[in-house]
């Protein structure tokens, strides 16, 4: 790999750079480098320069000094911008002008930062394959978790450990409405609203409460821990949208708090369990304890053991000094293959379905209250080598209307998920079973 700058006499000119995306992390990568400007040339070696910069609209007042810099409106003249070295591209997509941005700065051999985990999870092993040929860094740490320097844990300091489980939370729009719906008691929709009201959710929130944001970090984790190339397609992905206050409500009854966690596991024949979804997670364990916006990860090594990192997932000055980190790397000559190995050397990575998964499981049954209707759902459970470890059943039965359901909280054992899918089969034909069973997997993360 390359590694920036080439030639020795190069090592003291500055670092050239060409910004393409001037939003909440372009901001913030101008305002780290314009506020520590003498501390960034003291630590990188030599001074770092935004020479041009890219975005919609020029008009826009920024907040930061754009004087000295050179405007283009099309972020694909940075590229051919023979001032320019390296491309910051913080515009964001996977598809696009990012993707053509990057792809681009790659094949005429300048080197790339970026934040884009959508571009990394969905292209990263093409995008690997090209820095290799053309022997160009591509940096991402601000891809996953913000201003947590997780990518660095990984690829750098755990490099001499088989990490077999990484994760944990990994979308801060989703933690904050899950830990204030089980605050407040108020439904989904309601707390919602309010979070993006706070701009902690986009207008359209799809990627980050249907699961994708969190699965998209996931895979580029997965892509750094296991030592095999990861297809993005391979993520189990469930989001929170059906997550009902009453859940969160038992579930604290039970010693659990929901989150919506990401988990990527090796398993002992190589094959690789990645899902994300909402999980009851023991109320006392570290990642339980992590609300707000906040996300953590954590990562089990054979040698290292069990790390949590915890912080800022998103924002304008962690995510910048996640960015800014890497373009000193850059300066400084300091980079890594992007994967952490020589990606023509990773396998394809086997992984595994979700029928496989092995979990204990919160079952909540809306159903009618008469006599026989628990004997025929254990049984069928039964049936299906499903075991329960317990069974809360709440509410009373009406006597002005005796169809009102009443929930029926079971919690199983360990057991296979293909179990459980074809009793909730059997069990969703019941005529007591009013309305659509919630199953929730519980996790110790
Ligand atoms: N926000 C965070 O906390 C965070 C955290 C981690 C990673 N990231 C990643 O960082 C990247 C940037 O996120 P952000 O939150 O800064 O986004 P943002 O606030 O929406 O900013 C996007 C920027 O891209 C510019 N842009 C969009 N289309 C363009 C085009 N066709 N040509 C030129 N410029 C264009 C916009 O220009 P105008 O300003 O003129 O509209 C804007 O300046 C994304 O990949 C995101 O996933 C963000």
């Amino acid at each position: 790999m390359t590694t920036l700058p080439r030639k020795e006499s190069d090592s003291q000119k500055p670092l050239r750079l060409g910004l393409a995306g001037l939003g909440t992390v372009g901001v913030g990568v101008m305002r780290v480098l314009q506020t520590n400007a003498a501390m960034v040339t003291h630590r990188a070696g030599r001074p770092i320069e935004v020479v041009a910069v890219s975005a919609r609209d020029r008009t826009k007042e920024r907040g930061v000094n754009l004087s000295n810099v050179q405007w283009c409106d099309d972020p694909l003249d940075l590229v051919l911008n023979p001032d320019v070295d390296v491309i910051v591209e913080l515009i964001g997509g996977a598809e696009g002008i990012a993707h053509k941005l990057v792809y681009a700065a790659l094949e005429a051999e300048k080197g790339v930062v970026t934040a884009n985990k959508a571009l990394i999870a969905l292209y990263g092993n093409d995008l690997a394959k090209l820095a290799k040929q053309k022997n160009i860094p591509l940096l991402f740490e601000a891809a996953v978790a913000g201003g947590i320097p997780v990518i660095k844990l990984i690829r750098e300091a755990l490099v001499a450990d088989r990490l077999k489980k990484v994760g944990g939370i990994l979308n801060g729009t989703c933690n904050y409405i899950l830990t204030n719906m089980a605050k407040t008691g108020r439904p989904f929709q309601e707390i919602l609203s309010e979070t993006q009201k706070l701009g902690y959710a986009e207008a359209d929130p799809s990627t980050d409460i249907d699961g994708f944001d969190a699965a998209h970090k996931l895979a580029i984790l997965a892509s750094l821990s296991f030592g095999h190339s990861v297809d993005f397609s391979g993520v189990f992905v469930e989001g929170i949208r059906d997550i009902n206050p009453i859940d969160l409500k038992f579930a604290q009854e039970l010693g659990y708090t929901i989150k919506l966690i990401g988990i990527a596991q090796q398993h002992e024949d190589e094959r690789i369990e990645l899902r994300v979804h909402p999980a009851l997670l023991p109320s006392q364990s570290n990642l339980a304890r992590v609300n707000g916006v906040t996300n953590a990860v954590i990562t089990d090594g054979e040698f290292s053991g069990r790390l949590m990192l915890e912080g800022a997932g998103a924002g304008e000055g962690p995510t910048a000094t996640a960015v800014t980190a890497d373009i000193i790397d850059l300066a400084r000559g300091n980079t890594v293959p992007m994967w952490g190995t020589d990606f023509t050397k990773l396998r394809p990575a086997v992984t595994i379905q979700r029928e496989e998964f092995v979990r204990a499981y919160y079952l909540r049954l809306m159903v009618q209250d008469k006599a026989g209707v628990v004997a025929d759902i254990t049984a069928i459970l039964r049936d299906n080598q499903v075991s329960l470890l317990s069974l809360l059943q709440r509410g009373e039965k009406s006597i002005e209307n005796p169809d009102f359901p009443v929930p029926i909280i079971l919690v199983t054992h360990k057991t296979q998920e293909s179990s459980l899918l074809k009793a909730l089969e059997q069990i969703r034909n019941l005529d007591a079973v009013l309305e659509e069973p919630v199953i929730i997997r519980i996790d110790n993360a």
